[in-house]
């Protein structure tokens, strides 16, 4: 069985760990999940791939999406999340979500997560597509950074959980549909190890790296898909990303977040001539759906190349401005901006993955003892588009819903085991991964970005059938073996892309530019 491997080892001859859980990935997703399980007495081992703080949780700005106001209600939320979707959300996963959501937050909170409070009341901010302030927000904009820290500390705390950093799980160890454990490399011992359990739980978020500009953090490579597809899981909704509208777009500025609930509260966005544009696109204005705001800023950029489009707060009373967003106003003070007073020049990059490993209500894939919640995790409650701020809910549910369906599974005896193996020829000639892995980013930046069509698809593809052979060889280092993930991955995206003769949420053909409803379904993927 050394088919689905991607680096050479034997693990007889690899220092072995056992434990209940093992978790692949630090981010909200993973971490609940993880104290979840580790509070109910199973041992959990969490493996991520840098340090804790290297997740789009961390990132996460804007807030965490739940009807807990006496305004709301789960069934708003529910008409919002569909709407959002474009026809594609599994209704379902969508209940499941809205009706669940809020206790999860309260356990969150009692995990002693701050979120802002005024007047005695949390504090809601309104995104795109929502019909009603239902966001929780934390320090103003930093609402993933308050999550993680929360997580951070209670799973360090945690007797039954051992986190290991800077450990990069090259593979899924799976036999006769099976999973028993991890392959992973530590990057500070140098050396491959073999994390052997009862349940192996995704949680590695997403594949924003994939492309030139992203909002996600470097570990975000979509390494989780791609080890679990190479396992024989299957794949569901590759072609839906959602692209983010206003990252900062400076010369030498990282591309950083500039979220939407600027917009929210009232940010317009004005083109180069500092016109307000968003009217003429949506009746939502800057509250339309990211698609269609990205589509619209893209529009604005071609018609005026050296224009540039801009987010605007100047209008807004600057106490609100700086209270609700101290963060952003930080990060653009360091390069000579004042929000305040001068506009933020900004531009779409990469967001978030609504696909991924298919799963049921309960985390469970079509492998057995293989699980996957968060972002790397598809159930369909996103279809074809997010609603914003209803990903770190997702996290929070469905990793909640894994450990409460897997409770009990450490009574039962570990499934037993046999060594695996892999032994593939290493490539004949040295390659470049840095170059590859460029060229890659900057294709799928091109051609596979917010707006696609046949021929741009096909150029992808026929880069990534020049990498082909790779698949068959063993990567020497752990930079080869992520390569492999992001050429798989990139391949299932455009493959997926190519497919959908259509357009619908984060899916745009310009050959194809309206919705079908022959395409009211979802393509799945199996190796
Ligand atoms: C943001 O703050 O704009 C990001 C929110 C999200 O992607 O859900």
């Amino acid at each position: 069985m050394a088919d689905h491997y991607i680096m050479n080892f034997n693990t007889r001859d690899l220092p072995r760990y056992e434990s209940d859980y093992v978790i692949l990935g630090s981010g909200i997703a993973g971490f609940f999940s993880a104290l979840l399980a580790g509070r109910l007495g199973a041992s959990v081992t969490v493996l991520t791939k840098q340090t804790i703080l290297d997740s789009n949780t961390d990132k996460a700005q804007g807030g965490i999406a739940a009807a807990m106001d006496t305004e709301d209600s789960p069934e708003l939320h529910y008409q919002d999340t569909l709407r959002a979707g474009a026809g594609l959300c599994d209704r379902g996963a969508v209940r499941i979500l809205v009706n669940e959501g809020p206790r999860r937050v309260l356990q969150l909170m009692d995990l002693g997560a701050r979120f802002d409070v005024e007047g005695g009341r949390l504090a809601l901010t309104r995104e795109g597509a929502h019909s009603c302030r239902r966001i929780l927000h934390a320090c103003g904009d930093a609402t993933g950074a308050e999550i993680q820290r929360v997580l951070n500390e209670q799973a360090l705390a945690e007797k039954n959980i051992e986190v290991l950093e800077r450990h990069f799980a090259v593979d899924l160890l799976v036999r006769d549909n099976v999973c028993y454990g991890v392959l992973a490399y530590d990057y500070s011992k140098g050396e491959l190890k073999v994390f052997r359990s009862r349940a192996v739980i995704l949680a590695t978020g997403g594949l924003g790296q994939l492309y030139a500009h992203s909002t996600n953090p470097e570990v975000a490579t979509g390494d989780g898909i791609a080890m679990a597809y190479r396992a024989g899981a299957e794949v569901m909704d590759m072609e839906f990303l959602q692209f983010h509208p206003t990252v900062l777009d400076l010369p030498g500025a990282p591309r950083f977040l500039i979220s939407e609930a600027a917009r929210g509260e009232g940010a317009i966005l004005r083109n180069g001539r500092e016109e307000r544009f968003m009217p003429r696109y949506h009746e939502l204005a800057e509250l339309a759906p990211r698609d269609v705001v990205v589509r619209a800023i893209l529009e604005e950029m071609q018609k005026d190349p050296r224009g540039g489009v801009y987010l605007d707060l100047r209008h807004l009373d600057p106490e609100l401005v700086l209270h609700r967003f101290p963060n952003i106003n930080r990060t653009c003070l360091g390069y000579g901006l004042d929000i305040t007073r001068d506009m933020i020049p900004v531009a779409p990059a990469a967001h978030y993955m609504m696909g991924g490993v298919k799963t049921n209500y309960f985390g469970e894939t079509n492998i057995e003892r293989l699980y996957a919640c968060g972002e790397v995790a598809c159930q369909g409650v996103h279809g074809a588009n997010r609603l914003a701020s209803n990903s770190l809910l997702d996290g929070l549910v469905f990793g909640g819903r894994i450990v409460e369906r897997t409770a009990g599974i450490w009574r039962e005896q570990m499934p037993a085991w046999t060594d695996f193996a892999s032994e593939l020829p290493e490539p004949g000639e040295s390659v470049d991964n840095l170059a590859i892995q460029e060229q890659l980013q900057s294709l799928m930046s091109i051609y596979v970005g917010p707006l696609r069509d046949r021929q741009g698809l096909e150029k992808v593809l026929e880069f990534i059938d020049g990498y082909a052979y790779l698949e068959n060889t063993a990567a020497g280092t752990p930079q080869g073996a992520e390569l492999r993930n992001r050429l798989l991955v990139s391949r299932l995206v455009a493959e997926t892309a190519l497919m959908r003769t259509e357009s619908r949420g984060g899916h745009y053909r310009k050959d194809y530019p309206r919705p079908r409803n022959s395409w009211l379904k979802h393509i799945i993927l199996r190796k």
